[in-house]
């Protein structure tokens, strides 16, 4: 079975959908390892706790647990954000908490993207309260011109130009986040209007 990653899938476009390849598998999986030592590296003898973003970050906190030597454990928390467009409403709402609590673990949170950080500002704030041992942030996408709310990420995947894009967890209407790559979305005129008007 060759790897996932290795499987040049194509996307399951819609009519007036294309999505074109900006960061390939493998080259994902090579900058997973890496930031898997850093983190490492920066806590070599303590246990790490992942926690996760449903459900965009999913398959980064699948293969960055895997990368990461020693005693890692980890829990999943949901907020909604961005509904069905391709636009932020700019709120964030908890629709599912942490199985466990936070207290005195270091905790790696582990988002898909960072965009206007309105997301992380929130989770920030909320973990903070909860008095971790550690909280550090790593993100497999950063859009930093994006931003709106002054925050920052410390790992860092890859920092991509302001486009929309889907694959490896991120999806546009719940589609495309199987690809095992990431690539940008673009849509045909008429569907471009329709997705702005959401
Ligand atoms: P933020 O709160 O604006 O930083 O947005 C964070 C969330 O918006 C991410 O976790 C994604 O779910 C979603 N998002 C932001 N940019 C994109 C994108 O280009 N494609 C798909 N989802 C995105
Ligand atoms: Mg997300």
């Amino acid at each position: 079975m060759p790897k996932p990653w290795k499987i040049r899938q194509r996307a399951a476009n819609r009519r007036g959908e294309r999505v074109k390849i900006l960061i390939s598998g493998g080259r994902i999986q090579r900058r997973i390892q890496a930031i898997a030592k850093q983190i490492r590296r920066d806590f070599p003898d303590e246990p790490l706790h992942l926690v996760s973003v449903l459900k965009g970050g999913v398959f980064f906190l699948t293969d960055l647990a895997r990368s990461i030597a020693g005693e890692v454990s980890f829990d999943f928390i949901a907020v909604s954000s961005y509904g069905k467009a391709t636009r932020s409403s700019g709120q964030v709402r908890l629709t599912r908490d942490l199985d466990s609590s936070i207290e005195g673990k270091t905790v790696i949170l582990v988002e898909d993207i960072l965009d206007t950080g309105m997301t992380l500002q929130y989770l920030l704030k909320l973990f903070q309260q909860r008095k971790p041992k550690h909280l550090r942030v790593a993100v497999l996408l950063d859009k930093p011109e994006r931003r709106v709310a002054p925050v920052r990420a410390d790992y860092v995947g890859f920092s991509i130009p302001n486009e929309f894009v889907v694959g490896y967890g991120l999806d546009y209407s719940e589609r495309y986040r199987n690809l095992p790559y990431v690539g940008v979305l673009s849509l045909d005129s008429k569907l471009a209007k329709k997705a702005a008007e959401k």
